[in-house]
């Protein structure tokens, strides 16, 4: 059985360095996945945000959770169900505009911190992605200005609860799929697992770990790295006991943001023919929208085919 990479980044401090830089190498290269823990962000900060979470899905979601079920009459499911997952959600959007304010049902103090947790996680998310242009040989800020477009980053928060399910064999909590955009950290209850990702054929649980962050990277890293690092498939599996709470952030590409390879790792001439396609962030979104739950492989290719036929502007000379 493998090891789930683990990372500790207050090692990057001292003498331990440059083996926790090759374990964030190693998880990027052949996982797509890494939990960090000691990543800097107030235990304290966490524990209120899952107290608060917790809450929130008692108070205002839990109810239409359950009518939702029993309109769906899904107590009762004897086949399998393919178009929809056994989860409760919504979202927040921190970046480039915060819709934080608008989000009917939020307690003052729960807004407030999601809000503290966010600006804590934009900041991991920024010195992980100059962690990945270290390990990669980018100069320092390349994916963050990769990403930045006219207007920053795309940053968001998807709040999820995976309530006990009475038939998990049949509905999935998540069905499997890649994430579309750049890096994802995620805050998942550290009681209830659930969430698998997809390794050598295998499906490989990532541990629940106490204070843990875990990250994965989308498929825009991908594009970017021209697949040295990969995007993975992941689901979660709805468990009988227990309710999972999961707060995925993710730090994406501005929506006019052009993505392409860097240059600097398709350098040789035996990667031109499998380089990866070129395209605004935002085109590729509207697409995954309608394939979310479909191979990634058939979406970069469609991005390739339009991207012959779209003219980027003066960017497409980049
Ligand atoms: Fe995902």
């Amino acid at each position: 059985m493998e090891i789930f990479p683990v990372v500790d980044l207050s090692k990057l401090n001292g003498e331990e360095r440059g083996a926790t830089m090759e374990v964030i190498k190693e998880a990027c290269e052949n996982w797509g996945f890494f939990e960090l823990m000691n990543h800097g962000i107030s235990h304290e900060l966490m524990d209120t945000v899952e107290k608060l979470t917790k809450e929130h899905y008692r108070k205002c979601m839990e109810q239409r959770f359950k009518e939702m079920v029993a309109s769906k009459g899904l107590e009762g499911v004897q086949s399998e169900i393919s178009d929809l997952d056994w989860e409760s959600t919504f979202f927040l959007r921190h970046l480039p505009v915060s819709n934080l304010n608008e989000i009917p049902d939020l307690e003052d103090d729960y807004r407030k911190a999601m809000k503290e947790f966010a600006r804590e996680l934009e900041k991991l998310a920024e010195q992980l992605l100059d962690l990945l242009c270290e390990n990669l040989g980018l100069d320092k800020g390349y994916l963050k200005n990769a990403f930045y477009g006219s207007k920053g980053p795309t940053f968001g928060t998807k709040v999820s609860n995976y309530p006990p399910c009475p038939k998990p064999d049949l509905i999935k909590g998540l069905r499997a799929h890649t994430d579309a955009g750049g890096l994802i950290l995620l805050f998942q209850d550290d009681k209830v697992s659930g969430l698998q990702l997809l390794k050598d054929d295998q499906w490989i649980d990532v541990p629940p770990m106490k204070h843990s962050i875990v990250i994965n990277l989308g498929d825009q890293l991908e594009v970017i790295t021209n697949g040295k690092y990969k995007s993975v498939l992941h689901r979660v599996i709805a468990q009988s006991d227990g309710n999972r709470m999961s707060i995925a952030s993710f730090y994406n590409p501005g929506s006019d943001a052009v993505i392409y390879p860097a240059p600097a790792l398709v350098e040789k001439e035996a990667e031109k023919s499998l380089e990866y396609p070129k395209f605004v962030f935002e085109d590729y979104m509207k697409l995954y929208a309608a394939v979310k739950f479909q191979a990634k492989e058939p979406r970069f290719e469609a991005m390739k085919i339009m991207g012959t036929t779209v003219n980027l502007g003066p960017i497409a000379s980049v």
